[in-house]
């Protein structure tokens, strides 16, 4: 078994990314500018745009956070991202999900302009994403593919099951995984929550990325000897009290999968830290105008 290490990768990329980031402000007079929208208190949202905000700081690129109460009526939010469509300093736009249930995210999502779609959610990008089109392709599939690049894992001829079918990961890392691109190639299995039998598929994964959001889903049992294992899972328990106030735990019981893996992400260390460079990479490409 060995560990696709996303400490290590992520560390590498920011690197790239900051010295990408230094020529054009050299260049350009001005650094990348993401604008992240943050609607209520979540405590997995509040840490994740924490993250992308600090990151953004790391690598040289200009971030706002611009904050509501989730008493926030969908038109002032639908109002706010229009005057950020607006903006010609701002570069990448991105509204956290989940919003609270009176906003309809896939209203917001199409209201940000294509252009400025960093996290590659709006119909035009997913749709320019299959075809193989440039496009900004969503942050945690990206960051995925940057990965298994990085570590050289041959993915062509290969069954690849994907369990989950989230707009954010499951549903566009499918895409990808079917293009006739590299990393890609393969042949994919989508499992849900409707799957019946889901150990059915999983066992005769070569790759398996699992992103359906329950601590410890993906059990020994149910993968082959030398499994490729992606493990998407960030579930946050706050009874097990840590220093940062919980602990995370993938979608696969790492312990048990990881003897039977010729590969695997840990969690935390693995796909969370990729997720970031996905988006910076996207935000840096919408600045120097090389995508649209
Ligand atoms: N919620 C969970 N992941 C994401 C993401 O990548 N982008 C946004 N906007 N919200 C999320």
């Amino acid at each position: 078994m060995q560990l696709l290490d996303g400490k290590y990768v992520s560390e590498k990329l920011k690197g790239e990314i900051a010295q990408q980031a230094a020529d054009y402000l050299a260049a350009s007079g001005r650094k990348p500018h993401l604008v992240a929208v943050l609607v209520g208190h979540d405590g997995g949202s509040e840490t994740y745009v924490a993250s992308k905000i600090k990151n953004c700081e790391n690598v040289g690129f200009k971030s706002t956070l611009v904050r509501y109460e989730d008493t926030v009526t969908e038109d002032e939010l639908l109002k706010k991202v229009e005057e950020l469509n607006a903006d010609a300093d701002i570069d990448g736009i991105i509204v956290q999900l989940p919003l609270p249930k009176h906003i309809d995210p896939e209203k917001v999502t199409e209201r940000i302009d294509y252009r400025k779609d960093v996290d590659g959610f709006h119909p035009i990008n997913l749709g320019r994403m299959q075809r193989n089109l440039p496009s900004f392709i969503p942050a945690t599939p990206y960051g995925i593919t940057l990965m298994l690049k990085e570590y050289g894992i041959e993915t062509a001829g290969k069954h690849c099951v994907v369990v989950g079918r989230s707009n954010i990961v499951g549903s566009p890392m499918s895409i990808l995984m079917a293009r006739n691109t590299t990393p890609g190639n393969c042949t994919v299995t989508i499992c849900h929550s409707r799957t019946p039998d889901i150990k059915k598929f999983t066992l005769d994964a070569d790759i398996l990325i699992v992103a359906i959001g329950k601590k410890n889903f993906i059990t020994a049992d149910m993968v082959k000897d030398g499994v490729v294992v992606i493990d998407v899972g960030m579930n946050r328990e706050t009874s097990t009290l840590t220093k940062s106030g919980f602990k995370l735990y993938g979608d696969v019981d790492f312990e048990g999968v990881a003897p039977k893996s010729s590969w695997i992400t840990p969690v935390p260390g693995g796909v969370g830290l990729m997720t970031i460079i996905g988006l910076l990479k996207n935000t840096l490409v919408s600045a120097k105008k090389e995508v649209y």
